[in-house]
């Protein structure tokens, strides 16, 4: 073959090739159409083949011709790959394109107890007043729940807290009082002891709308020199005002605890009617929210903190009483029934 005819041949190879790159459509049919006219056995080889045939003073002419088309396929080819590239690349994006018009799914909300809300309400009051905050174990000795707190073996007073016994000397703790000698007993012989306690008690009790068998407390309790009576009223009304508001007062009413004396319950006006008297407060205008007292020098002495030297108040309130109150809740078993309907309705004011 003469030069002009190989020339000829290769300008018209050229043309279909570079129709065809066209034509390509995906990296697939693009990898095909790279062998077939670019690769080793491609069109463009056999051309290069034919030099040989030729007169030695063409070769490089039509050598040079090839490689000019080579190079030209080779740019188109690169451009081509790129062109495809990109438009894959925007198939994909739009695949994945997020519809943000679509409404959410949303989580609900999780929210404190009203129990765990009140305890920590009123941690914070007495945690500003400088006591610090214990916890103390659910079920306890004969010896801490009752021995300790002057409530001897076969007193009558252990009826009014007759429990849920383990053994003879286990049982469910019926107060948080026995912490009130554990405290004594950690502490010993540093003073002042300030020292607040939430827990879990339990007691054989018939539950209804104002008794659980299992409810929860929260001990007070204070040891130093000089501790006076006034200065459980004056805690108590601090603490009163800080959960109820500014107006609230607390009223103390003679009572006996066999580990105070005196003892006292003590009462908060009653939240509903302002003390003018209600069905709440049973038309008395008072509510009661806790029991009291001064810690009985026996038991201080057995905690070891000398009677002569120390004294101490100590209350333990029911700090059902003072959600119920708080939140308007008018049977405590809704504290415990876990039912969603109550729950909910602290998530949104939390
Ligand atoms: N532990 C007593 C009760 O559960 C309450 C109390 C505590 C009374 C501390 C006086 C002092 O009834």
């Amino acid at each position: 073959m003469r030069a002009d005819e190989i020339r000829t041949e290769l300008e018209a190879w050229a043309e279909v090739a570079v129709r065809r790159l066209g034509e390509t459509s995906d990296a697939k049919s693009l990898e095909a159409w790279r062998v077939e006219h670019l690769g080793k056995r491609s069109g463009l080889s056999q051309f290069m083949r034919q030099l040989s045939a030729l007169p030695a003073d063409e070769r490089p002419l039509v050598g040079a011709w090839v490689n000019r088309w080579r190079d030209e396929l080779q740019a188109r080819y690169e451009a081509r790959r790129a062109e495809l590239a990109a438009a894959e690349r925007q198939v994909q994006l739009e695949r994945e394109t997020i519809d943000i018009t679509l409404p959410g799914r949303p989580y609900r909300r999780g929210a404190m107890h009203p129990l765990s809300k009140v305890i920590a309400e009123i941690e914070e009051v007495f945690l500003g007043m400088g006591f610090e905050i214990a916890e103390g174990p659910e079920v306890e000795t004969e010896h801490y729940n009752f021995e300790m707190l002057n409530i001897p073996k076969d007193h009558p007073a252990r009826d009014m807290q007759d429990t849920f016994y383990i053994t003879e000397d286990l049982l469910l703790r019926t107060h948080t009082s026995p912490m009130q000698v554990r405290t004594m007993e950690r502490m010993r012989p540093r003073t002042p002891v300030k020292v607040i306690v939430p827990g879990r008690v339990y007691r054989r009790d018939e539950d209804d709308a104002t008794h659980s068998h299992a409810f929860t407390q929260m001990e007070g309790l204070v040891v130093d020199e000089g501790i006076r009576m006034s200065d459980l009223k004056g805690t108590l009304e601090a603490f009163a005002k800080a959960v109820f508001g500014p107006n609230q007062r607390v009223r103390l009413r003679p009572s006996f605890f066999p580990f105070t004396e005196p003892s006292a319950e003590v009462d908060l006006v009653c939240i509903h009617c302002g003390g003018n008297g209600c069905r709440v407060c049973k038309e008395t205008g008072w509510i009661e929210i806790l029991g009291a007292g001064m810690v009985h020098p026996r038991v201080l002495d057995g905690a070891g903190y000398d009677s002569r030297r120390y004294s101490g108040f100590a209350f333990g309130l029911g700090v059902e009483r003072i959600a119920m109150l708080k939140y308007g809740i008018d049977d405590i078993r809704q504290l415990y029934l876990n039912d969603l309907r109550l729950l909910r309705q602290f998530a949104r004011v939390q």
